[in-house]
């Protein structure tokens, strides 16, 4: 059996973003966290890292943040960037502020371009990130695009049929799946996560993607009462979910 890991107190809430380690040491003098209702006083006592530490560990009376390992659903809104270095608009502004300052920093799984909707992952865990992502596990991501033109009737067969090549690509797309909602919109179900990737396909069978919205990731999909810009953390079955 794996020992369950232990963190420094100090060091545990400066990695959730509580602040410096002086500041947190500021904190516990102030008798701001408490432990099973016993105020905590010493921050260099040993913190063990289980799943209802958050409960258990209080901050003015307030649950703590996620321990590490932390996986948020995001309904990406139209006009955020998914980007730690830009300037403007970022998903993560949309994130409490305390959680952008964690280390691990939270990164999003892939991206979704700036004018994309829908289902953004973001996590702390590099390892679960890259598993994602990796071309090995296949994870899919359906997209529903609207389009500028009337589907022609031969775009499924096309992305199907694993030889579209894109411009300035060294190998040709993998097959994807297409299901048509209805002459100008339809579902685009992609395996792999090239830049523009529904937009360039799209444009390589001659219409123009108008707006894009990401449904579902792997056995996730986005619930319809989530609003645009609100996300919520995963729980263990839904990061589960994700890799199918
Ligand atoms: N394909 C695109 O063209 N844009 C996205 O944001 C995601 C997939």
């Amino acid at each position: 059996m794996s020992k369950t890991p232990t963190l420094r107190l100090d060091r545990l809430l400066a990695n959730l973003g509580y602040g410096s380690r002086r500041e947190i040491q500021m904190l516990v003098n102030r008798s701001c966290f408490r432990l099973d209702g016993e105020v905590l006083r010493k921050v260099d006592q040993k913190m063990a890292l289980t799943a209802d530490l958050c409960d258990r560990l209080q901050y003015f009376r307030e649950p703590l943040d996620p321990l590490p390992g932390l996986v948020v659903m995001m309904n990406k809104p139209l006009g955020a960037t998914c980007s730690h270095n830009e300037a403007g608009d970022l998903v993560y502004r949309l994130l409490p502020e305390r959680w952008q300052k964690r280390e691990p920093k939270i990164s999003s799984v892939g991206r979704l371009d700036k004018d994309t909707t829908g289902l953004l992952l973001l996590t702390d865990d590099g390892d679960w990130l890259h598993q994602v992502i990796s071309p090995k596990r296949d994870v899919p991501k359906r997209y529903r695009a609207t389009l500028a033109r009337d589907l022609r009737g031969d775009e499924g067969v096309l992305f199907a049929s694993g030889k579209l090549q894109l411009e300035s690509e060294k190998t040709p797309c993998l097959p994807a799946s297409l299901e048509v909602v209805s002459a100008r919109e339809a579902v685009l179900t992609l395996t792999e996560g090239r830049y523009h990737q529904v937009r360039r396909m799209f444009a390589a069978a001659g219409n123009h993607v108008t707006a894009l919205h990401r449904l579902s990731v792997g056995g996730l999909a986005l619930p319809e009462d989530l609003a645009p810009g609100a996300f919520r953390v995963l729980g263990e079955g839904e990061k589960a979910a994700v890799m199918g």
